[in-house]
């Protein structure tokens, strides 16, 4: 037999993509391949790109620039691009990039198998539609390997909330629920995998509304669900909206043990003022009811959020209104980013905050951010907590896992193992994670 095709995949951006290119992996792994962790070994180099921020693009544009030579080595090499920058460039990378061979958005990789046929009969492929059937019933069906102990599940894709900065509902569509009974069948297959804890996925995830059994179901009624498959211990979801937390969600914080006590819940600005030119309908005390609401049912919940500094119009008053929202909710870990104009978003018409404002801004918000991630895991020395394993650690003999909370833990301990739950007792804190020993 000719050895196996390999296939090396380079995922950027968020936790989707990361999920979406392990289904690429199998799906081209029906077609022959294997993957492979080395560019310079492969026969097929698919980029999985994302377009959130920054010069998105032109970051793919000259990473692809960077496998010519692969090229030239190895002339049968086929190069792809996937993801939202696929999508939202689309036919644009081919005649940019004439190395490139395969173009493929995020809503069509179930046809991957065929475009990488064209491929081999040296043609070239480009598919961005956003079609109508589901593409994780058409992908071909993966060789049923074990799985690492965490795992990502999508359950939701786009977004109609259309948030003015952002360029989601561009490239990944109109918001779509996976059904209730698919849902389960994967997460039920991951689980006999060897999975004990399944992170559900969503640009949107909190607005889920799968068909199900008499009828339509939220979020909440899908997490208690799954939390009575066996052999499944932890439940997460990311990432939400304030607007979509219904009730049942915000008690299930506090009465469904295998929810974990962290929650991603984006705010993005502090300002009434800059929600509203952002178009997220709702305010800053809106959000902040809503956390006390959630900490209610949850006292100990590590909240997590999102934030974006130098909005156009924003003032120096706005940003101190987000500094004043950062300290009186607390987080325990986030993600804050320079605003950078998206093409084709509404705000990108808008005149931007000057460049070095918007730095200094960002600067201090993360200083204050830093701050808080800091205490929380200062707080969590002397603590026991529960660590799922999931792989050996940089060190001799040692283990890494997650918290409830999702702090990175590492334990040296030879009975530490990869799957395994074990109450573990936090003896220190550094910048980014804790470390602990087996109670
Ligand atoms: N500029 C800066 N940050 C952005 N985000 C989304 N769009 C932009 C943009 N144009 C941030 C938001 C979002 C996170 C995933 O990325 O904070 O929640
Ligand atoms: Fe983008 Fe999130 Fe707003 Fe949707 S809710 S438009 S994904 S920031």
């Amino acid at each position: 037999m000719a050895d196996p095709k390999k296939l090396f995949i380079k995922t950027y951006g968020c936790q989707m993509n990361v999920y979406d290119s392990e289904r690429m992996a199998e799906a081209l792994g029906a077609s022959g391949y294997v993957t492979t962790e080395r560019a310079e070994d492969a026969d097929m180099i698919l980029l999985n790109t994302c377009h959130i921020r920054e010069k998105a693009a032109e970051k793919v544009y000259s990473e692809l620039g960077r496998f010519k030579p692969l090229k030239t080595a190895n002339p049968d090499l086929k190069i792809g691009v996937a993801g939202c920058v696929a999508q939202a460039e689309g036919e644009e990378i081919m005649r940019r990039q004439p190395l490139v061979d395969l173009v493929v958005g995020p809503q069509t990789y179930h046809r991957l198998p065929a475009m990488e046929a064209v491929v081999q009969a040296g043609g070239r492929a480009v598919d961005t539609d956003f079609p109508e059937e589901d593409k994780f019933e058409h992908l071909p069906k993966a060789p049923r390997a074990k799985r690492a102990p965490a795992a990502f599940l999508t359950v939701q894709e786009g977004c109609d909330k259309f948030c003015a900065f952002c360029v989601v509902p561009y490239t990944r569509g109109a918001e779509v629920s996976r059904p209730v009974a698919r849902v389960l069948r994967e997460a039920r297959d991951l689980v006999e995998r060897g999975v004990r804890e399944i992170t559900l996925l969503g640009q949107n995830v909190n607005a889920y509304h799968g068909e199900g059994p008499e009828g339509t179901w939220g979020l909440a009624r899908l997490i208690r669900e799954l939390a009575k498959i066996d052999g499944l211990a932890r439940i997460r979801f990311t990432t939400s909206h304030p607007n979509d937390m219904e009730d049942d969600l915000i008690a299930a914080h506090g009465d469904e043990p295998k929810l974990m006590p962290y929650l991603h819940l984006p705010v993005q600005s502090g300002s009434d003022r800059i929600l509203k030119a952002m178009a997220r309908k709702h305010t800053a005390e809106s959000y902040i009811r809503l956390i006390e609401r959630l900490r209610a049912a949850r006292p100990d919940l590590l909240l997590s959020g999102d934030f974006i500094v130098g909005f156009p119009g924003e003032s120096d008053q706005d940003f101190e209104d987000t500094m004043a929202l950062v300290r009186e909710v607390g987080y325990g870990q986030a993600y804050s980013f320079k605003y950078s104009a998206r093409p084709g978003t509404p705000a990108a018409e808008k005149t931007p905050v000057p460049d070095d404002v918007a730095s200094d801004r960002l600067q201090r918000l993360q200083a204050l951010l830093t701050e808080q991630q800091r205490a929380a895991q200062a707080a969590m020395v002397g603590r026991d907590v529960s660590v799922l394993f999931e792989k050996a650690g940089r060190l001799p003999g040692q283990m890494v896992g997650k918290s409830d909370y999702l702090h990175a833990v590492h334990v040296t301990d030879p009975r530490a193992e990869a799957g395994q739950i074990a109450r573990v007792r936090i003896i220190a804190s550094g910048p980014n994670s804790l470390a602990g020993e087996l109670v």
